[in-house]
């Protein structure tokens, strides 16, 4: 594991040597450029690099132990993570507001990094300044192809604010109920019909890492990608790329889905006495500097 010193940019600079050349053919740029004449602070391919080289630091500092100095999801933590950290070279990506099969876009890395991932190991950065961020999703983007491929890209899918009946308990329950309807039909085969994750259908589930997956306890008041009524509506409408879970954005209507995340909201009541699952230890935890 690199570990570069914050006091000596001296030490910095032969440290990251060949990743810098790497940075310059990786942006198209000439190495001699640089060493000519200053170019101005607008220039983009320069801002750019500096932003790459920032990220990398950062990277470095705070991301290796899990995501693996090459970005492969193989740090020295990675081993005894049941959940495996991302392998940012596939450049697969769960959360997103983008469709299904396609790459998130900038503020849903940055949410899932001041967020981190609730029951896995994928830590809070609440911490590192917004810059600092900027720079990080800078340097994960440069970490595969598929962040250059044009069929790949995609738009946020427009989501919806949460409907006027959601904030009445007596239409909310009544709506919950025909969401339950729906879950049995549609869901219950992985998440079990009382949404403990344990169907019939999600038994023996690979992920597209090629780790095993089991179906989201969804009787529980945490989830993943966040815990309010607009997350849920998220991750049901885009899915989660590179695990059995689809969007059901094509296939339901806007309050169909909201009538299923009105029914988790139920059975996460009936699972709220649930102790939090989290596999990473607190001195782990601390020796990255995070706050859960
Ligand atoms: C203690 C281990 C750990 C550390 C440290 C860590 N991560 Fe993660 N990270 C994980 C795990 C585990 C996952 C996978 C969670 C999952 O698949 O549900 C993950 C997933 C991610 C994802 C993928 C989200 C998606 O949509 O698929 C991103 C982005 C990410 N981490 C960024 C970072 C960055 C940036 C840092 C450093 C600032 C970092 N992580 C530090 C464990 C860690
Ligand atoms: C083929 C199996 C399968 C079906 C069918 C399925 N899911 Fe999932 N779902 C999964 C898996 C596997 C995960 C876990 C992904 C992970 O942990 O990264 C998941 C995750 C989720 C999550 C994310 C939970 C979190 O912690 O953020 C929600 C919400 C969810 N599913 C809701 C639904 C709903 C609602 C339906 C029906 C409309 C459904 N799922 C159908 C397999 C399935």
């Amino acid at each position: 594991m690199i570990r570069i010193p914050q006091s000596s940019s001296g030490f910095l600079l032969l440290e990251c040597l060949p990743s810098l050349i790497a940075a310059f053919l990786c942006l198209g740029l000439s190495p001699m450029r640089l060493l000519g004449e200053e170019p101005t602070s607008t220039d983009p391919k320069r801002q750019e690099l500096h932003l790459y080289m920032k990220g990398r630091y950062v990277y470095q500092k705070h991301c290796v132990e899990c995501h693996g100095s090459t970005g492969r999801g193989n740090g020295p933590w990675a081993a005894e993570l049941e959940v495996k950290p991302r392998n940012f070279r596939s450049g697969l990506f769960k959360f997103r507001t983008t469709a299904y099969g396609t790459q998130p876009v900038d503020a849903d890395l940055r949410r899932t990094i001041r967020s981190g991932i609730s029951g896995t190991a994928m830590p809070v950065f609440s911490q590192l300044h917004d810059e600092e961020i900027d720079a990080l999703i800078v340097y994960l983007k440069n970490l595969s192809k598929a962040w250059k491929d044009p069929a790949l890209a995609a738009k946020p899918v427009p989501q919806p604010s949460v409907p006027g009946w959601f904030s009445s308990s007596e239409d909310r329950a009544r709506r919950a109920t025909t969401g339950s309807a729906r879950f049995a039909a549609l869901c219950a085969t992985c998440h079990g019909s009382s949404g403990k994750g344990d169907g019939a259908g999600g038994k023996g589930l690979i992920d597209g890492w090629g780790n095993p997956i089991t179906p989201a306890t969804l009787a529980s008041p945490h989830h993943k990608s966040g815990d309010r009524p607009s997350d849920l509506y998220r991750t049901i409408s885009t899915g989660l790329n590179g695990t059995p879970m689809i969007g059901y954005a094509d296939t339901l209507s806007e309050d169909e889905i909201w009538e299923l995340v009105a029914w988790i909201g139920v059975l996460g009541e009936s699972g709220a006495s649930a102790p939090a699952t989290k596999s990473v230890t607190a001195d782990k935890q601390a020796a990255t500097g995070v706050v859960e």
